[in-house]
Formats: C-alpha cells, sequence, structure tokens
C-alpha cells in the first residue's frame, strides 16, 4: 500500500474487496472486512469495499461469468463515482483465504486487470496464501495468467521461518532509504530459509505435485460429497483445497456448528484441517498440507474427514 501511494501520491483511495483478509495491522485490518466492535476504529483509515462475485453463492442466480461482469461494472462505477479524490489501487487477494476460498471466474481477474490498465489504477495481488507453489504454480498471477504491479507475500516462502516481501513491477520507483525499514526486516537466517525453499520447489517439483495431490484430494472430496449431505461445495486449485458445509443444499445454509463438530473430532484422530474464520460464513473447512506432504498421509487426512462427516450426519 505503502508503494502504490508513493507511485501514485496524487491519489486518496485503495479499493479492497468485501471479505477480504490482509491481516491485524491497524491497516490491514481496516483493509479487511469490518470487525464487529473493532476497537480501533478512532485510528484506523476507511477503506471502500466494493462486491466481488462468489461462484457458490451468485447475486440473483447468476452464473459466475455474469456475476463477474456486474461485479466489475460496479468496481468501474467505484472508481468513476463512488469515490472522492482518486484511486491509486485495487488490492484483493486472489482466492479469498480467510473468506472461504473464494475462487472468482476467469472474466472478473482479466476484467480487474483491465480495469486498473485504463484507469491508471495499481493492482496488488495479495499472495499470502496462494503463493510459491500452493494452487500448482509459483504464484497464484502465473495460475490465473493475470500480471498484477505488486504481489504480496508471505507464510510459504519462510518454510516456516517468519519471513515476507513484496514483489514490483520495475515500472513503479521504489522505496527511498528509509522509507520502509523494520527492525526485523532482514533477518538473514529467514533470508537464507526463503532461497532454501524456492530451491527445494524447483528442486522437487512441488508445483507440479500441488497440482497432482490437490487433483487427487479434489477427487475424493467429490467422491465424498456423493455420500456426505454436509459437503456443500469442493473448492481447489492446487493444494489450496477445502469444502463448504451447508445444512442443506437447496438453501445452503451455512453448517457452522457441525463444522465444528467436524474439526474436533478429525483433531482428536491426529489430523489438523484449518478453517475460515474471518469474513467467512463459518463453514469453510480448508485441507490445506505442506506441499510435500506424501500420498499416504494425505489419504490418511481424508479418511479421517470422511469417518468426522459420518459421525457428525448420523448424530443430526
Ligand atoms: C491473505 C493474507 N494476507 C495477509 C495476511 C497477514 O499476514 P501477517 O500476519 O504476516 O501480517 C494473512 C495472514 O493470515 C493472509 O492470509
Amino acid at each position: 500500500m505503502k508503494l502504490a501511494l508513493r507511485n501514485r501520491p496524487d491519489r486518496r483511495h485503495i479499493l479492497v474487496l468485501e471479505d477480504a483478509y490482509h491481516g491485524r495491522t491497524i491497516t490491514t485490518m481496516a483493509a479487511s472486512w469490518p470487525h464487529t466492535g473493532d476497537p480501533f476504529a478512532a485510528v484506523q483509515s476507511q477503506f471502500v469495499r466494493v462486491p466481488h462475485p462468489n461462484p457458490y453463492r451468485p447475486r440473483l442466480g447468476m452464473s459466475p461469468e455474469q456475476e463477474g461482469e456486474l461485479c466489475l461494472e460496479l468496481l468501474e462505477a467505484t472508481i468513476t463515482r463512488g469515490v472522492a479524490g482518486g484511486v491509486a489501487a485495487v488490492m484483493m487477494e486472489p482466492i479469498q483465504g480467510n473468506g472461504g476460498h473464494i475462487e472468482f471466474p476467469q472474466n472478473y481477474y482479466e476484467g480487474v486487470r483491465e480495469l486498473c490498465d485504463r484507469h491508471d489504477i495499481l493492482l496488488i495481488w495479495d499472495e499470502v496464501q496462494t503463493g510459491f507453489g500452493r494452487t500448482g504454480e509459483m504464484f497464484a498471477a502465473d495460475h490465473y495468467g493475470v500480471t498484477p504491479d505488486i504481489i504480496i507475500f508471505g507464510k510459504g516462502i519462510g518454510g516456516g521461518f517468519p519471513l515476507a516481501g513484496i514483489l514490483a513491477s520495475e515500472r513503479l520507483d521504489g522505496f527511498l532509504v528509509g522509507d520502509d525499514q523494520l527492525t526485523f526486516g532482514q533477518f538473514p537466517p529467514s533470508l537464507a530459509a526463503g532461497l532454501a525453499t524456492v530451491q527445494a520447489i524447483e528442486d522437487d517439483g512441488l508445483c507440479a505435485r500441488a497440482t497432482e495431490h490437490g487433483a487427487h484430494a479434489t477427487r475424493r472430496l467429490l467422491e465424498m460429497a456423493e455420500r456426505h449431505p454436509l459437503i456443500g461445495d469442493v473448492r481447489c486449485p492446487g493444494l489450496m483445497v477445502g469444502i463448504e458445509l451447508v445444512t442443506d443444499r437447496a438453501t445452503k445454509v451455512p453448517a457452522t456448528e457441525e463444522l465444528q463438530e467436524v474439526l474436533l473430532l478429525a483433531e482428536e484422530r491426529g489430523v489438523l484441517f484449518g478453517e475460515s474464520r474471518y469474513g467467512s460464513l463459518g463453514n469453510f473447512l480448508k485441507v490445506k498440507p505442506p506441499l510435500d506432504i506424501s500420498t499416504e498421509l494425505l489419504d490418511r487426512a481424508l479418511d479421517v474427514l470422511d469417518e468426522a462427516l459420518t459421525i457428525v450426519e448420523m448424530r443430526r
């Protein structure tokens, strides 16, 4: 955000998507979904949030592509008529992680890029969850064939060490000396871990493995969906896998209590699944193993999920 504003100093806004999650600093909290009872509002900036498509829960029964078009129109209306002072950047997660693994239709990815180009606005992709092999490509930007101006990364790159960073287009002016200095900004062991992680992703073909294992997990989950009415939707790509739980497939009522029961039963059996807690409906279960997981371990985790779903459904 600092880099974007440094490069568009005459603009006042960074637009973000509804249900976004960008972190927990005072400013990234404000850029995320609206926190209820947020005690920091007094010193926070206000971000304008724009609607985005949700292929499983589209507006007005639209197709994902129609909803993509609608959301592009709304984004353009916000840029041209919705804010005073001009837009410096649009910031989005390519797949909303904590919002519930929401992948957008391809026309939306391409359309946002086109809109940004047309209005001379920078496009920031927050790839903290999707970057470094998770979707089966090094970046989601490769997966969707869209080149943002700035990519934010973290998590996977450190292989467990604390490390985050940004990639920026060479067309942008960089920071001035002292502009972006942090006490732990360049911790050498983390940087070494980052280099080793990239090497391992390349040497061990972990992007291709994420694609293969992701396809395997998705196949198994789709097969489970035939037996488990709790599974409303199965989402990928790569190892960004997960399921949305619903109490009724027709009405898509979020199965939030059931999700907690499934998570607990799995934990008791030694498997930790993630959940999308922030910004989402609280019914999304994440299957996000390390990229180098063996097929046997992945199958064991999915067997446990199968068993947990069976138990929870029997209790109902
Ligand atoms: C998409 C996304 N962006 C940003 C962040 C925040 O990263 P950090 O906790 O390193 O500030 C997270 C953390 O979960 C995230 O999922």
